[in-house]
């Protein structure tokens, strides 16, 4: 597997936040992020929810950021998930999100000495449960969630030995 080296990694800031939760194209894009979310999106309420997370990161090209995701619980059971991945609409199928996982999974493993990888995947969201299955992820299950009518939303859980 190729990853390109054209892409940076850095710790997002705020106004990359607020720039971020623009990006979900439809009501359920917007939900594979933000489950409980309701259309169209409440852009304060939604940054507030990212930056309460512990670490965020991005992915930029020549400056412009292009990429997002979340690493949190990185210490609990050796094992580090990944939330809220998604790359700016124009800029999707160009290697941003492999770039992403890929630099997170060894920020996990070096800085957290984390030896798998997880992530939560909407069941009907394809796109992105062929993202992870095409980097190596397996289906270790299925759970339920909540959606903002708390409505039971069907989950796979994906993981990945590092
Ligand atoms: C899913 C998502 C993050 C993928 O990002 P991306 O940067 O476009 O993915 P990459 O270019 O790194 O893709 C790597 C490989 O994964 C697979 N892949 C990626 N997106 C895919 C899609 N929509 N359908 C099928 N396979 C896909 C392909 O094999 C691809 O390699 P290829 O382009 O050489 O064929 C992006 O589509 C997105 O932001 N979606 C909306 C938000 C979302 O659903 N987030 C995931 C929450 S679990």
């Amino acid at each position: 597997m190729t990853v390109s080296t054209r892409y940076q990694l850095r710790r997002a800031n705020l106004d990359d936040l607020a720039e971020i939760v623009s990006w979900p194209q439809t009501p359920t894009e917007l939900r594979y992020l933000f489950p409980r979310a309701s259309w169209p999106a409440e852009p304060l309420k939604l940054l507030e929810h990212l930056a309460g997370h512990d670490e965020g990161f991005v992915v930029c090209d020549a400056g412009r950021v292009l990429g997002f995701a979340s690493l949190y619980n990185p210490k609990q059971q050796g094992r580090a998930w990944i939330g809220h991945l998604i790359v700016h609409p124009q800029a999707r199928r160009m290697g941003i999100a492999r770039y992403l996982v890929t630099a997170l999974t060894t920020v996990a493993a070096e800085c957290y000495r984390s030896s798998e990888m997880a992530t939560i995947c909407f069941a009907h969201n394809q796109g992105a449960y062929d993202f992870y299955s095409k980097l190596g992820f397996r289906n270790e299950g299925w759970e339920t969630r909540s959606d903002h009518l708390g409505e039971p939303l069907k989950v796979y859980r994906l993981s990945k030995a590092i």
